[in-house]
């Protein structure tokens, strides 16, 4: 099958690695890649995966790349061409490819629409309310009968910069303002959502949907903030492991349950036929799970500790999801825990320099149960270098987390290059 994947960060780096070792595969295109998937090769035939120069939101041509070469699955890694309808885009020309529509999407691209969704049909989640620019004083009105204590979040997409986080009604009011008002998130923040805000421990699910069906993943947990300890700015996420000891695997389809269940109802009634990646951002309260958001795709860096655990070829994983057979699909997890560490241009969530040589992939790469997943590096002439904020997902596998998490970093120790960043505390808090 000839396949092509969109976007070029560690979670395409990791769906095309583990798409390449499918006997499946004849020939694996990325667009637009980074340095460390044009060096994957298929297994089937040892072709090289080979980046094609075109942006993951340039829906026209990669629409016409995808038609010259008689690609017949395409893969979609972000949110944004989701959200701009490539899905759609494809299926109307009679391509196959994986992700959710755009109606599907919205559940990633609105807030509002998913909020508004969870309610309807009972999907646990936070006290909630929807308020509109015209709405300013019912928004500060219900912010206040939270003492305000709450989350704030633009509607639309922010770069993930579209929620904050309020402990007084001083701050929520500002933040109120400062979207509905002053509407510095433009568009995405002529909506917003207010949350109250929930106590307990994070985690992130994910499930792989054909419209029907949903198969839950095993647990893994995020790091977003920059610094250890979970200090300094939100990040796109600075590592992450799998499986988390904060829910057994009873707890976890019993929690999982209490959220797909009414959601595929919900899905069925709005006639929503979501295929891709549902991943429901899960706040453990001590008055049971409430969903925080969805997003609408694999997470970055979840999908390096999930690829890296499963056993299912991807390839018929995706197919499946595709044809609506998920259901005839076992999935297979290996029982080893999987942690990833990533690496971070200096100043990273803020600016950044690139270009900055890397060194020590080579010796990294011996290491056995190790992989390390590029994000944002480039090649410049002959040398791999830094090209982006996040760059390298240093990922290690092993019978145990701590194991997997002393073999992460001892990967990590192999490579330097200029201002690298990286948390040293990635998965301690389930090793205490
Ligand atoms: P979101 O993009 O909606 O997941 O929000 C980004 C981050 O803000 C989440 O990963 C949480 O850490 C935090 N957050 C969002 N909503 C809430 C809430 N209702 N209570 C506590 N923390 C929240
Ligand atoms: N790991 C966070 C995200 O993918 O949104």
């Amino acid at each position: 099958m000839k396949i092509l994947v969109i976007g070029s960060g560690g979670r395409e780096h990791a769906l095309v690695w583990k798409l390449a070792q499918s006997p499946h595969v004849t020939q694996l295109w990325c667009a637009p890649g980074n340095a460390g998937i044009a060096q994957e090769r298929l297994a089937k035939n040892s072709a090289p995966v080979e980046c094609v120069n075109l942006g993951a939101e340039d829906l026209p041509k990669l629409l016409a790349f995808a038609q010259e070469k008689k690609v017949e699955l395409t893969v979609v890694g972000p949110d944004n061409p989701l959200a701009l309808g490539i899905v759609d885009l494809f299926q109307k020309s009679g391509l196959r490819i994986w992700g959710p529509n755009r109606k599907a999407a919205q559940f990633e691209s609105s807030k509002v629409f998913s909020q508004d969704f969870m309610q309807k049909y009972g999907v646990p989640t936070a006290r909630s309310g929807v308020f509109t620019a015209g709405e300013v004083l019912a928004a500060r009105a219900f912010a206040g009968s939270l003492d305000g204590r709450c989350a704030v979040k633009a509607d639309g997409l922010a770069l993930g910069k579209g929620v904050l986080i309020c402990t007084s009604e001083t701050e929520a009011n500002k933040a109120i303002d400062e979207m509905l008002v002053a509407k510095s998130f433009g568009a995405a923040g002529s909506r917003i959502v207010i949350q109250e805000l929930l106590e307990g421990i994070e985690i992130s699910l994910h499930a792989i949907c054909d419209g029907k069906t949903a198969k839950l993943f095993p647990t893994s947990q995020d790091h977003k903030r920059a610094l250890d300890g979970d200090a300094g700015l939100n990040t796109g996420g600075m590592g992450t492991y799998s499986p988390t000891p904060f829910l057994s695997d009873h707890a976890l389809t019993e929690f999982g349950n209490k959220i797909l269940t009414p959601w595929l109802r919900g899905c069925a009634e709005e006639r929503i036929k979501f295929c891709g990646i549902i991943y429901p951002g899960v706040m453990l309260t001590k008055g049971g799970p409430k969903v925080l958001e969805f997003n609408a795709r694999f997470g970055d860096p979840e999908t390096q500790v999930y690829l890296t655990r499963l056993e299912n070829d991807l390839v018929e994983l995706l197919d499946a999801s595709v044809n609506g057979t998920l259901g005839k699909i076992e999935m297979k997890w290996s029982s080893l825990a999987s942690v990833c560490v990533v690496m971070a241009s200096g100043g990273y969530p803020g600016s950044y320099a690139k270009g900055k040589p890397i060194h020590g992939l080579e010796d990294a790469a011996m290491l056995p149960n190790a992989k390390v997943f590029h994000a944002g590096t480039a090649l410049k002439d002959g040398q791999i270098v830094t090209n982006g904020g996040r760059v390298l997902g240093v990922t290690a596998w092993a019978k145990d987390l701590k194991s997997a998490q002393a073999a992460a970093y001892a990967a990590v120790e192999k490579i330097q290059f200029d201002g690298a960043q990286f948390r040293r505390d990635i998965a301690a808090k389930a090793l205490f």
